[in-house]
């Protein structure tokens, strides 16, 4: 199977900016899926305009939040349904900056993913450990108290597949990744956690934090890693399609 290529650009292109991505490379874009899965999560205003440019590319769009609430009197939210209706097919859910800045907590990812499910999307599911934890050598307690709750709900729901991204909150935006063998660990540990829990579930794990054209050779020697959850690199066109290109 191809890496999966997921583009966060969290809040840090416009919507012109977003949208001029799109346009500007329509043809270079469509030219990468034949040999990648490519999916671009730009924010919320863009999402439908760059549905409309991309709507005969195979290139897909996916959302950087939901709200957990189907529908109803919740100022400001949008819900799984309405990103459906626009042609969303994956969402971010549990980020660290979601779960720092905003409160998100693993009963609200739960509430999330379940409708994410039920209107026919994936949710790429976002974990990771603090730094504290890491330095204290409990990431495998963090993960575990994450994903637990989450798991739960995936047997009891039967649902087929799982997207899980592991990113460590001290190596987003910090130029620092683990290293190899730390991160060979963690992936044989997550995946055989997840077949224990759910082994009639298929899986696609991604690895997010400073990726850049520079680290992204030594990360694909990684074997159990299905793909990559990128923050800035993706931002800029030339960088994201090295970062799929290279290895
Ligand atoms: P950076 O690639 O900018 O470190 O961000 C990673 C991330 O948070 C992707 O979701």
């Amino acid at each position: 199977m191809n890496y999966l290529y997921i583009a966060n650009w969290k809040m840090n292109l416009s919507y012109s900016q977003s949208l001029d991505f799109c346009t500007n490379n329509i043809d270079q874009l469509n030219a990468l899926v034949y040999s990648a899965q490519v999916v671009l999560c730009p924010s919320f205003v863009a999402l439908g305009p760059i549905a409309q440019v991309l709507k005969k590319s195979s290139i897909t769009i996916g959302a950087q939040n939901c709200s957990e609430f189907e529908s109803g009197s919740y100022t400001g939210e949008v819900s799984a349904a309405s990103l459906a209706e626009i042609g969303v097919s994956y969402c971010i859910v549990g980020h660290s900056e979601r779960r720092i800045y905003f409160g998100e907590t693993t009963e609200k990812i739960i509430k999330k993913i379940n409708l994410l499910y039920a209107n026919a999307m994936m949710p790429i599911i976002c974990i990771g450990e603090n730094k504290e934890e890491f330095l204290q050598k409990k990431t495998i307690h963090a993960l575990t108290e994450q994903l637990e709750p989450i798991l739960k709900t995936f047997v009891h729901q039967q649902y087929k597949h799982i997207i899980i991204a592991y990113e460590p909150f001290w190596a987003i935006g910090t130029g620092i990744i683990p290293e190899n063998t730390y991160l060979e660990e963690i992936s044989i540990w997550l995946k055989n956690y997840v077949a224990e829990f759910a082994p009639d579930c298929t899986m696609q794990l991604l690895y997010g934090g400073s990726i850049n054209e520079k680290n992204i050779h030594q990360l694909k020697t990684i074997k159990l890693i299905d793909g990559f959850l990128i923050g800035g690199a993706s931002t800029n066109f030339e960088t994201f399609c090295g970062i799929i290109k290279i290895g």
